[in-house]
């Protein structure tokens, strides 16, 4: 009995250590725990509706985590923040997150390619009674980006901007978001751990995505260490999230 638990632990040890493992804790056990405790007896009605109908989506895999969802809405509440800026929305988790954070005259610009998956948590959004807040635009987020930044107004005018889309992109956002985020305001980049694959030694077994974007992670996390503009901290929570916050 003894060595059994003990070879159930180690495998469970093992396991973890697969590069692509989702939570980036010691065990999966320390997660659960955080959720059961923590997360789902506090999520909101909405938000957990959201995640499970998300659940049966074949794409779930993108979605925000529930504790990085708490994590969001909290941080929301503790900056102010008002007018928000969300680049990639899938079904709308941390988009729900975000919306319910906000004041009731708070604005979330939402951009997403995939208008369909929104549409999927539009009722549960719609529901909660904060759509209001969110002005959503299909299409690829740069060029809307580009138009923001043309026009002086724009510039300085967001609290918070949650960047969670094509990790290949993620420098040439930063670019343009340093503009948009007000000083002192927060651009919060996801996936920066992505599925711990930024340390994986170059010939780990890697799925075809994740090594893909691993090299445009790596250059984004470089990049973002050494940038004078912004303070940064970089949060084991959910896939790795690097809050930058802007300083001049
Ligand atoms: C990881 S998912 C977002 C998850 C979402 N934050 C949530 O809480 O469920 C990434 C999303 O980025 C979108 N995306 C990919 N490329 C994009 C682009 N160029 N502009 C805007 N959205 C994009 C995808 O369609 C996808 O829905």
């Amino acid at each position: 009995m003894a060595t059994n638990t003990t070879q159930e632990q180690q495998s469970a040890a093992g396991r973890h250590q697969e590069v692509g493992h989702k939570s980036l804790l010691q065990s999966d056990a320390l997660y659960q725990y955080i959720l059961e405790t923590s997360v789902y007896p506090r999520e909101p009605e909405p938000m957990k509706e959201l995640r499970e109908l998300t659940a049966k989506h074949p794409w779930n895999l993108m979605t925000t985590s529930a504790d990085e969802g708490q994590f969001l809405n909290m941080l929301l509440k503790l900056i102010n923040a008002k007018n928000t800026m969300e680049i990639g929305v899938y079904t709308g988790y941390s988009l729900l997150a975000t919306a319910l954070a906000l004041p009731d005259d708070g604005k979330i610009l939402a951009m997403d390619i995939n208008r369909e998956n929104y549409e999927l948590g539009l009722p549960v959004i719609r529901k909660a009674g904060v759509a209001h807040k969110i002005e959503f635009k299909e299409g690829p987020a740069m060029p809307v980006l580009d138009k923001l930044v043309e026009d002086e107004k724009n510039h300085g005018s967001y609290d918070f901007i949650f960047v969670d889309a094509d990790k290949d992109n993620y420098l040439n956002y930063h670019k343009r978001l340093i503009e948009l985020v007000k000083v002192g305001g927060l651009i919060g980049y996801d996936n920066t751990l992505w599925n711990g694959s930024v340390v994986a030694p170059p010939d780990a077994p890697l799925r075809k995505y994740v090594r893909y974007y691993r090299d445009f992670v790596l250059e984004l996390n470089k990049a973002l260490a050494v940038d004078p503009r912004i303070e940064i901290c970089m949060l084991p929570v959910g896939d790795g999230i690097t809050l930058c916050r802007r300083v001049k």
